[in-house]
């Protein structure tokens, strides 16, 4: 530009403007071709990042105990996944490309501005001073405000997931207002938390912008005085190269903002990513190749945080052998079976498994030993033999049809037209609770385990389809050890054992017939 002004336009010489002019449109295009070329690059380095990122954290995620579960909302993690991983995104496919191409270009520019003319150069750093301040400024409040729109907005997430899980018992209680007037006052505070951030950008930008026409004015001005010793070329250039300084400054003040919704994103992703998985293998873990399944609690005590619920627990469970777990509701023994599943790991004392604490095992090798069914069955998405296949995704068709019938599951799902086809919802909905519970029997079963686990198993079933377990039972249990907890006694009598849970202690323990013979807790429980 200086070039064409000073020897072409002033003198006019047309030769000269002409080459200048071609210079500037070769510059230009090699600068659009490079653009795109970083543009495209840098977008697919910030989604290979996303995906990362995602890949991480759900992987994270699955490694963490129940505990973490049952203490963090539902939604809250959903937000880590999806809001947080946004800002992240948004930052990285659009404040990339912005970010790079202008950190090479300010300093560019700068530089060219003083080989220019060093004098207009120095004139225009006066605004870094107060530019430095204003940037601090945005620096420290935006941040804060970032962090609070974070937690507005997974706020918002977390409620909505609770309520559409809960929205059968929403409807029932008629509370569709009072959830809807929470929702919008959360809904509420998150406008009020993004107007806030915006509010600290909308100071930040526009005074960048201003800054700039200071010094571009200042540049004028100055330029005026210095006039008799500066081509106006030069004038000229130097105000073309300060829009060049200006112009990046801007957009990396926008990017900044951007960066400051990314990283209170990652904060939060962060604390996510922190948590500790407190159940897993040991450094040099055990194979339980071969587990003859002895079960044994050696003095096991046991708190959810800091309320202790089992209070020093002596239980052997011979290899093969059937316990029954009874006792009246929260005294502690889906607890137990929690602790043999290594959900969780005992306070004080051991669980062993053949004479080894279960913590020296191989966490996914010990597992693969044992079938579980919790007391709040799950089934996932999919059919009816994707679930009971669940527990081993290489069985053939026929192993599955055939453990759906060892627990009478094929009578059932005679009524489906697609019989072991039919479709199952996200939990399990669409079916009954009964339902649920023979498919998640099935599964156990299915993985052949040496350990079986059934917690209120058998509750939701009718009475003879119960029976027809009861007596698939005998032979479903033959060989393994089992932990069966149930309410009615009816299904513990087959038991080797009986015992009585009661306030986290063993109240009684026996065989049926001498517990019944007792004065006692199990006597109590029958009637
Ligand atoms: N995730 C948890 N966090 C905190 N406390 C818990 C948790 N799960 C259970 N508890 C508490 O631990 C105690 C024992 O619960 P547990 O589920 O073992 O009882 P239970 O004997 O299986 O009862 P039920 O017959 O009703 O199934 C209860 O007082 C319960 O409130
Ligand atoms: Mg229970």
């Amino acid at each position: 530009m200086r070039f064409s002004i000073n020897e072409g336009i002033v003198p006019h010489d047309e030769a000269a403007l002409r080459l200048g002019v071609a210079a500037y449109v070769a510059v230009a295009i090699a600068g659009w071709v490079l653009m795109g070329v970083l543009i495209r690059g840098l977008a697919e380095l910030g989604q290979e990042i996303v995906l990362g990122l995602r890949r991480e954290l759900f992987g994270h995620l699955t490694s963490l105990s129940l505990r973490y579960f049952s203490e963090q909302r539902a939604g809250w993690i959903i937000a880590r996944l999806t809001s947080d991983v946004d800002a992240v995104s948004d930052v990285l496919s659009q404040g990339l490309p912005t970010l790079v191409t202008n950190v090479v270009l300010l300093p560019a520019a700068i530089t060219a501005l003083f080989i220019n003319d060093w004098r207009l150069g120095l004139i225009a750093l006066v605004v870094l001073p107060p530019a430095t301040v204003l940037t601090r400024w945005f620096q420290r409040r935006s941040s804060l405000a970032q962090l609070e729109v974070r937690d507005r907005i997974s706020a918002v997430t977390a409620h909505l997931a609770e309520s559409v899980a809960g929205m059968a018992i929403v409807q029932a209680y008629r509370r569709e207002r009072g959830f809807g007037d929470r929702f919008d006052v959360l809904n509420d505070d998150n406008r009020a938390a993004n107007f806030r951030a915006q509010r600290i950008s909308a100071l930040f930008f526009p005074s960048i912008e201003f800054l700039g026409v200071v010094a571009t004015v200042a540049v004028l001005a100055a330029g005026a005085g210095l006039l008799p010793t500066t081509e106006i070329g030069t004038l000229a250039a130097a105000y073309f190269l300060l829009g060049l300084v200006f112009q990046p400054l801007q957009q990396l003040s926008d990017v900044y903002g951007q960066l400051q919704s990314a990283s209170a994103a990652m904060v939060k992703i962060g604390a996510v990513l922190d948590a500790e998985p407190d159940i897993g293998s040991p450094p040099q873990p055990r194979a339980p190749s071969r587990l003859a399944g002895e079960i044994a609690f050696d003095d096991v005590r046991f708190a959810y945080g800091t309320k202790e619920v089992l209070h020093g627990i002596d239980l052997v469970v011979p290899a093969g052998a059937c316990t029954a777990l009874v006792g009246e509701s929260g005294g502690g023994k889906s607890t137990l079976a929690k602790l043999v599943a290594r959900f969780y790991d005992p306070t004080h004392g051991a669980v062993r498994v053949d004479g080894v604490d279960l913590r020296e095992y191989d966490l996914v090798g010990y597992r693969r030993r044992l079938g579980v069914v919790l007391q709040d069955p799950f089934l996932f998405t999919g059919t009816v033999a994707d679930n009971i296949r669940f527990a081993r995704p290489d069985a053939s068709d026929d192993d599955v049809s055939e453990t759906a019938a060892m627990v009478g599951l094929d009578r059932l799902v005679r009524r489906f037209p697609e019989g072991l086809e039919h479709p199952v919802h996200e939990g399990g909905s669409g079916l009954s609770a009964g339902e649920r519970q023979l498919i998640s029997i099935a599964r156990a079963l299915l993985a052949d385990p040496r350990i079986l686990i059934l917690d209120e198993a058998t509750s939701n079933i009718d009475r003879p389809t119960e029976l027809l377990i009861e007596r698939a039972l005998d032979r479903l249990l033959a060989g393994r050890t089992s932990l069966i907890i149930a309410h009615r006694l009816s299904t513990v009598r087959r038991a080797d054992e009986i015992v009585v849970v009661k306030h986290g202690r063993i109240a009684q323990r026996g065989a049926d017939d001498d517990l019944l013979a007792q004065e006692g807790p199990y006597r109590r429980l029958a009637a």
